[in-house]
């Protein structure tokens, strides 16, 4: 079966993937999928879930290829990522990774195929292993779930991260709200929204920055007012007293949704997030490739 969203998964499983990314994280791996094929197909850009998805495979001794945007593909040839996918799977590697826009559906052609699919960020749909990457960086960072408060600031409404947190935090017990202007916002979302930044600190214990997603935008917003309201920078947070965590997916765009001087403050675990990424994404390449060693 496909791990296209985190539900894909019982929450025994979920429980695992960190026990085995924490193993990894401080035991030395020996090497044992040689035998094993990873195929990356990245239809759309990416720099940390590609790389460390390679970093993990490789720790793990398993051999990757890759596709990276259309360029030198027959994709230049107007085939389709569907048919992309079809084709790559005919090889017969032992998992896909892929990481499309919503044209594709990823749900349609895991069906059609025989080989599994890990869903590397698809669409707005979903990206799973950001959120469990995300709540490992919270966990390893010595917090406990049931008590934390994520508040996600800036482009909730084109976020997969969030579309992932909000099926993750069901089933781990943390609460999640959103801050941003109404035209940021998900239509008809049940979730709590502050629209003012200094509302939305006072209730959380961890931020999670958002870049906007300028290239889904459809409608013209004024990113001046966006910066204005909604930036974490040193003034913004300095009502933030917590000994909270500030998150963000990357990639960053200093200026926009986080000044340069958040980079120093202490409670900044950007990075702590992407170290997890390669072990969150170890564990799960291990899930599906174990039986088999
Ligand atoms: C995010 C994505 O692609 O969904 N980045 C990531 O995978 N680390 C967020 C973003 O692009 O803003």
């Amino acid at each position: 079966m496909s791990f296209l969203s985190v539900s894909h998964f019982h929450l025994d499983q979920i429980e695992n993937l960190f026990r085995n990314a924490v193993f990894f994280k401080t035991k030395e791996v020996k090497p044992k999928l040689e035998n094993k094929i990873i195929s990356l197909l990245f239809f759309e850009p990416s720099t940390r879930t590609r790389m460390s998805f390679e970093v993990a495979a490789m720790r793990l001794g398993a051999k990757v290829n890759l596709l990276s945007g259309k360029q030198g593909t027959s994709l230049e040839k107007e085939e389709t990522p569907e048919d992309t996918v079809r084709n790559v799977a005919a090889m017969k590697p032992d998992l896909l990774v892929i990481r499309c826009n919503d044209d594709l559906n990823l749900q349609q052609i895991s069906q059609e195929i025989k080989v599994p699919i890990l869903n590397a960020g698809w669409g707005t749909q979903g990206h799973p292993t950001q959120a469990l990457l995300d709540v490992l960086t919270i966990k390893e960072n010595g917090k406990y779930l049931p008590q934390e408060k994520i508040l996600f600031v800036g482009d909730v409404k084109h976020s997969r991260v969030v579309s992932s947190h909000i099926e993750l935090s069901k089933m781990l017990g943390y609460e999640i709200a959103f801050c941003g202007p109404q035209e940021m916002m998900p239509g008809n979302s049940k979730v709590k929204h502050f629209e003012s930044l200094k509302d939305g600190l006072s209730w959380a214990t961890c931020i999670y920055a958002l870049r906007m997603q300028l290239e889904r935008h459809a409608q013209k917003f004024s990113l001046e007012e966006i910066i204005q309201n909604y930036q974490l920078n040193k003034e913004s947070l300095s009502v933030w007293k917590k000994e909270g965590l500030i998150l963000h997916p990357g990639p960053v765009n200093y200026g926009i949704e986080l000044s340069t001087d958040v980079m120093k403050d202490s409670r900044n675990v950007i990075l702590n997030q992407v170290e997890h990424g390669v072990l969150i994404r170890m564990a799960l390449i291990y899930h599906y490739l174990k039986e088999n060693l």
